[in-house]
């Protein structure tokens, strides 16, 4: 089922996300509702804070930045079957050179911006099946990561920009919490409380 997104301005987005176990209701269909909406929304990444669920899972299908421009011959191989679901992920080390890359948000439509973080993480998650996994990332697969990792503590990427770059776009933010944006996928705006096709 195709969800709503959650857009800039719901608390839900500034919340850290609970840890969950195999217990959790309806795992599945929630894994395979996020799948669709984040398809239909063409993005590479989808958080459960975003569809308006504060728990520590996010699924990423990093293949359409696979011939990304910014794409490295490394970035390519790795993005192009880089498919998965994470849950309670923990990112125990960043290392690596910091680099800047353009990132955007379904939850923020329209602003994108380049953001600076470091290139090499590593990661421990559970995958859909509860299985544990302790795994090294890099280049734009380490990006999406870390990215979608923000959602679920609470983080945004438009958190993490200059004081001069934020003050440039509240105006923006503000429109869009207030629902005055134009998406091409339904989105869940917590002022107007009004959605929109
Ligand atoms: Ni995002």
């Amino acid at each position: 089922m195709i969800l709503p997104i959650v857009a800039y301005g719901d608390p839900v987005l500034k919340r850290k996300a609970r840890a969950i176990d195999s217990s959790y209701d309806g795992l599945d269909v929630l894994i395979a509702s996020m799948w669709e909406t984040m398809y239909h929304a063409h993005g590479v990444g989808l958080a459960a804070p975003q569809i308006g669920k504060s728990i520590r899972l996010f699924v990423i299908d990093g293949s359409p930045f696979a011939d990304d421009e910014d794409a490295s011959p490394s970035d390519h191989i790795v993005l192009k079957s880089f498919k998965k679901v994470f849950i309670n992920a923990e990112i125990i080390a960043e290392q690596g050179d910091d680099f800047s890359f353009a990132e955007g948000c379904l939850s923020i439509p329209d602003i994108r911006e380049e953001v600076t973080r470091p290139s090499v993480i590593r990661l421990r998650y559970q995958d859909e099946h509860f299985e544990l996994h302790e795994e090294e990332f890099s280049g734009l697969a380490a990006r999406i990561i870390q990215h979608e990792y923000d959602h679920i503590e609470g983080v945004l990427f438009t958190d993490k920009l200059s004081p001069l770059k934020k003050r440039l776009i509240k105006g923006r933010l503000e429109k869009i919490s207030r629902g005055q944006v134009e998406a091409e996928y339904r989105m869940k705006f917590h002022l107007s409380k009004l959605k929109r096709k």
